[in-house]
């Protein structure tokens, strides 16, 4: 759920970062898997989808001097409408900014608590404890006496139309004594929300949402709208509080995921389904947004002030369909190499699942139902043209 009027941002400050062409749609360069043609996923409907990407944090080089080790101060009260810089060289690159843009802004000045987006909120961070010495994309809410400082950054790409995304993440345990509300069994404060979701409005939305008031082996699935506006009571079947499978809880790294499909939604964790659902379906090009928020409503609940909370996100993967025309040759191709995004050897690496080129031969471990009896037909064509003495 997001706070009311929060995606069409009133701020003048909205979108200050990066301004991009809203009309943006797919620029081929950006398939970072330009070998493949289509892409499935595991789990009953392995699709196909058409595009590919994969944002990845974990390797992020230093910055110059900054080494990732120290996030960026937090918000103070007097920074009450955003409009924070950027926090590394790395969140302002072209690539970057062609998909995301970072919010920066009054959100939504009427909550119980006013919300506020800062660019200082989204950093990278490196985790010098890891071997490798691994860099996450960090989101941070935080809790000042008048206002909530919070996350969220959006796609640019607003003409999704079905996809299966996922992000491999986790809240980050703190037991700081100095943050109220934590402790062994919960050492997150509660009253934010961790939202990973497709986005076109408030009735057109399909959530993943962590809320840390939740025991923090629950996560929340919801197809848009949950509630009934007139009546303020919830929409019976429309949201769902699941315990996450297999035992997981969300201060560890899971992959936390999606798949919108024509009339079903299915959420899983680490590729275990953990819940689907037909009711209220998003049917319209979607934009896709990870957030973290809290705004004293009843959803989120509070934040204690000087309390916060940190999320860590290794990577972000979405593959998808986009709506209406498209000025690519992609839409036009055939799904003739077809990769599987699920069960890799690398996140982020799609495999080659089967391969009807005329380069490649080998039927592997899949096929379309679409493509091979086409083939069948040509080859009895073929057959019955030789029948008639044509070749
Ligand atoms: C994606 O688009 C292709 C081409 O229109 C279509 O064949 C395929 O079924 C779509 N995938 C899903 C999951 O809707
Ligand atoms: C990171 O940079 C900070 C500030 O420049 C420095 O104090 C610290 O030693 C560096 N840490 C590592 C692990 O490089
Ligand atoms: C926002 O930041 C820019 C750049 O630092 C500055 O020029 C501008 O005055 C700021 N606007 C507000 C409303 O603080
Ligand atoms: C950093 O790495 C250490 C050692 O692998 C691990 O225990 C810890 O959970 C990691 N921190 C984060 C935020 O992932
Ligand atoms: C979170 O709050 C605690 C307690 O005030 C503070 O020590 C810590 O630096 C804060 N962390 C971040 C990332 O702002
Ligand atoms: C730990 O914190 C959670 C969330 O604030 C709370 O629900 C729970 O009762 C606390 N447990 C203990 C043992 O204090
Ligand atoms: C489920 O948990 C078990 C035990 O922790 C683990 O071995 C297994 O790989 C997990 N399954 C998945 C799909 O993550
Ligand atoms: C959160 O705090 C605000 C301000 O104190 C209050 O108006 C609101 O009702 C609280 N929200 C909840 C869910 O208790």
């Amino acid at each position: 759920m997001k706070a009311a009027s929060s995606f069409v941002k009133l701020s003048l400050l909205a979108n200050i970062v990066a301004a991009i062409d809203p009309g943006l749609t797919e620029p081929e360069s950006h398939d970072n898997s330009a070998g493949c043609d289509c892409y499935m996923v595991s789990g009953p409907d392995p699709g196909y989808f058409q595009y590919y990407r994969f944002w990845d944090f974990r390797a992020v080089p230093n910055d110059g001097n900054n080494n990732y080790t120290i996030a960026p101060p937090p918000v103070i009260s007097s920074e009450n409408v955003g409009n924070q810089s950027i926090t590394s060289a790395f969140l302002n690159t072209d690539s970057f900014n062609a998909d995301w843009s970072i919010q920066n802004g009054v959100e939504d000045s009427t909550a119980n608590v006013p919300t506020v987006n800062s660019a200082s909120n989204v950093y990278i961070s490196r985790n010098t404890s890891d071997p490798n010495r691994m860099t996450y994309l960090n989101l941070r809410a935080y809790r000042l006496p008048e206002f909530a400082s919070i996350a969220e950054i959006d796609s640019n790409q607003e003409n999704i139309l079905h996809s299966s995304i996922r992000a491999r993440m986790r809240v980050l345990p703190n037991l700081n004594p100095l943050i109220p509300g934590n402790n062994a069994s919960h050492p997150v404060a509660p009253g934010a929300c961790l939202g990973l979701f497709t986005y076109r409005s408030d009735t057109q939305e399909s959530d993943i949402e962590i809320l840390t008031q939740d025991p923090t082996n629950h996560v929340r699935y919801s197809n848009q709208p949950d509630f009934d506006p007139s009546t303020g009571n919830t929409v019976p079947g429309a949201s769902s509080d699941v315990i996450m499978p297999n035992n997981t809880f969300w201060t560890e790294w899971h992959d936390h995921r999606i798949d919108w499909y024509d009339g079903i939604s299915r959420w899983y964790v680490d590729g275990v389904l953990a819940v689907e659902k037909a009711l209220n379906v998003p049917t319209m090009p979607s934009a896709l947004v990870l957030n973290l928020w809290s705004d004293g409503g009843e959803w989120t609940g509070n934040m204690s002030v000087g309390a916060n909370v940190t999320v860590g996100v290794q990577w972000i993967e979405s593959t998808f369909n986009v709506s209406g025309a498209n000025p690519t040759k992609r839409a036009e191709k055939k799904c003739n190499l077809g990769c599987r995004v699920d069960d890799v050897s690398n996140a982020g690496h799609p495999q080659v699942a089967f391969d009807v080129t005329s380069a490649g031969s080998t039927m592997r471990d899949g096929r379309t139902t679409v493509e091979w009896p086409l083939q069948v037909l040509l080859v009895l064509w073929l057959v019955y043209l030789f029948g008639k003495g044509v070749v």
